[in-house]
């Protein structure tokens, strides 16, 4: 049941400098927006969300950020090359609200793309901010509106959309907007900026976690957030704002492989 599916990279986007986006058949009918896959390259096997889900052509996509030794060797495969799947695992997303608005940074942005598109397409108004620290490393803008998804862009140096964070252009928006459900996933110190107006706002969300992963399936308690003790490949990656409230290392730390906690 856990053993990895060989299958082969049937296509790869560039999508930035430092992300690129793998196509894979694989029948995507129990895939979930917000649930991840174990991705093996026979060497090594790390936690990836899932950022294309097509049942039409039977396919998923990976989008990979190149950040350490794992991640550039993924980079360096073509077309044909051979990976391990494992998945899909954990708790995603549920579509709640019928006007939802989705926070993405950086890489965060993969689940959220998934997301998006599965909301929209069952009609749910679903607008996206996508932020990134520079124009060239924005995400997704382009596919997004492509599926008639209001995209919003934010770079921290101003070179496109808004200048400044997510959660700047995200207290702007809210203020215009009606927004009864919102979604996210980026680094945790802006998911802690999105959980802190949410709160204010009493506005339901739905948060999406990264800890170290090594099973991917509940078995090896690596991934366990402190005092609730939920493990974030089952119970999360995907937590409601009600949970996240119960999770008291939320933006302050998180384990390496061995366990040793690091600031946020
Ligand atoms: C649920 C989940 C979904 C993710 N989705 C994506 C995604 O869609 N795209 C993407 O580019 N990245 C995603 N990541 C992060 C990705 O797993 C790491 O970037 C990758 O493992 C880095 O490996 P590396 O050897 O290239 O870099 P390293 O130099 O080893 O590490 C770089 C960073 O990645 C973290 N990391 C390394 N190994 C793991 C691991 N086994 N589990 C969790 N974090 C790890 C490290 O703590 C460090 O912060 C996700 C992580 C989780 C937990
Ligand atoms: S990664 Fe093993 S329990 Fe979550």
């Amino acid at each position: 049941m856990h053993s990895p599916q060989i299958v082969e990279i049937k296509k790869i986007i560039n999508e930035t400098k430092t992300v690129k986006t793998f196509i894979f058949d694989f029948p995507p009918k129990n895939v979930k927006p917000g649930q991840f896959m174990m991705v093996w390259n026979f060497e090594d096997e790390k936690p990836m969300s899932i950022s294309i889900i097509d049942t039409i052509k039977d396919e998923i996509g990976i989008s990979i950020r190149k950040v350490g030794p794992f991640t550039e060797a993924i980079h360096s495969l073509q077309v044909g090359d051979k990976l391990g799947l494992r998945g899909p695992y954990g708790h995603g997303f549920e579509i709640k609200g019928s006007k939802i608005l989705a926070v993405g940074g950086g890489i965060g942005m993969a689940p959220l793309a998934a997301f998006a598109t599965d909301a929209r397409s069952k009609g749910v108004t679903v607008d996206v901010i996508s932020a990134a620290t520079t124009k060239d490393e924005l995400l997704f803008m382009n596919s997004l509106k492509s599926t008639d998804i209001t995209a919003y862009a934010c770079t921290d140096d101003g070179s496109f959309g808004f200048c400044g964070f997510a959660t700047e252009f995200m207290e702007k928006i809210l203020q215009e907007n009606d927004y009864d459900h919102v979604v996210t996933c980026g680094p945790e110190i802006m998911m802690k900026g999105v959980f802190d107006i949410i709160d204010k706002l009493k506005i339901p969300a739905q948060f999406s976690f990264e800890r170290y992963m090594k099973c991917g399936f509940g078995l090896c308690g690596q991934c366990c957030v402190d005092n609730v003790g939920w493990r974030v490949c089952v119970e999360g990656p995907v937590f409601s704002s009600d949970d996240v409230r119960l999770i008291s290392e939320f933006g302050k730390y998180k384990r390496d492989a061995s366990g040793i906690k690091h600031k946020i």
